[in-house]
């Protein structure tokens, strides 16, 4: 090959290799370039390594010839690389795109049941008053239940709660109030004393809107000297204004309890319509709430107490029954049926 063959060799090489350098599009199609047109195999490295074969004149020019196109799409392949590079980039981060006004993964918190916030809530309130919480056993004997209570064998107290038997033994029973836990309190503790016994108890019941053969009580037993009456309407006033959140009338109407004297039902003007008549209380203006009364003395008799030193006073209130109001809530049954829709709302 002479001089001017290798000069239009070289000149289309040049043509040719920039074209394809200037057209790849991604930097695959640019190192095939590369590797056309400057690597091992190329046409260009080969006119190179012939150079040896030549005189040393065609040498000189040629050997500047091809080092100058190797220079120059050395070049120029540098130049693609650095702007590929950058439009690649772009073109990346652009398909990485995180969007953070996406929102985000929830993830389902869990609900504390209502009737636990209930309890929880009226604990809170008497705990501020000097309480403390105590607790008994769900299965019991009739003595906790019954004769230690005042109620012996006979009394026509014991109809009234339609007690769940056990055939354990005859005395052994599902109790059927946490008025139970009075009488191990008071066995344990020497007076004076302050508890609420939260508590399950159980009653042969057929269900309906309102009746559940389980359900929740909260007793509360106080036992000091010379307590009187007016202690325990003040202890439940006080309790009826933090758990409704206003000042509420209460009223009393005599009642009977085996194991307290006198016994009274105790009522609360209606929180929803303050007294005027709604849908909540049946248009009677007033609630009816709990039981309660002064202990009776044969009460403390049965633990050791002496009741010409201490007396005291006693009440117990239906947990659900407490709820109902506070929420709205029409049925009972929904207590205990863990609708995920109904235990969602609280
Ligand atoms: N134990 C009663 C019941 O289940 C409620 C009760 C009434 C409890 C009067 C008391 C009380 O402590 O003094 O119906």
């Amino acid at each position: 090959m002479g001089l001017h063959e290798h000069e239009t060799r070289l000149s289309s090489i040049k043509e040719a290799g920039l074209a394809a350098i200037n057209s790849a599009q991604t930097s695959d199609e640019l190192e095939a370039a590369r590797v056309k047109f400057l690597g091992q195999k190329s046409d260009l490295k080969s006119i190179m390594s012939t150079l040896g074969t030549l005189s040393v004149d065609e040498k000189r020019s040629i050997g500047t010839l091809s080092n100058g196109v190797r220079q120059e799409l050395e070049s120029f392949l540098k130049e693609r690389q650095s702007s590929l590079y950058k439009v690649e980039l772009e073109r990346r981060l652009a398909a990485e795109k995180i969007d953070t006004t996406l929102p985000g993964f929830g993830r389902p918190l869990g609900h504390i049941h209502p009737l636990t916030q209930i309890t929880e809530q009226i604990i809170d309130i008497f705990h501020g008053m000097g309480f403390s919480v105590v607790e008994g056993p769900e299965i019991e004997t009739d003595y906790y239940n019954f004769d230690a209570l005042n109620t012996p064998a006979d009394h026509p107290a014991r109809d009234s709660q339609d007690t769940f038997y056990t055939t354990v033994a005859d005395h052994v029973l599902l109790r059927s109030q946490t008025s139970t836990i009075q009488i191990r309190a008071m066995e344990k503790m020497k007076p004076p004393l302050r508890i609420i016994a939260p508590g399950r108890v159980y009653r042969n019941e057929e269900v309906n809107a309102r009746k559940y053969p389980l359900f929740h009580q909260i007793e509360g037993l106080l036992i000091d000297k010379n307590v009187t009456f007016g202690q325990l309407r003040g202890t439940l006033n006080e309790f009826y204004r933090l758990l409704f959140g206003r000042e509420l009338k209460t009223r009393f109407r005599p009642d009977f309890f085996p194991f307290t004297e006198p016994s009274a039902e105790l009522d609360c003007q209606c929180p929803f319509c303050l007294g005027s008549g709604c849908r909540t209380c049946g248009q009677r203006g007033w609630l009816e709430m709990l039981g309660c009364g002064m202990v009776d003395p044969n009460v403390l008799r049965a633990v050791d107490i002496d009741p010409d030193e201490w007396s005291g006073f006693a009440f117990g209130m239906g947990v659900e029954r407490v709820a109902m109001l506070k929420y709205g809530i029409n049925d009972i049954r929904h207590f205990y049926t863990n609708d995920m829709r109904f235990l969602e709302q609280f």
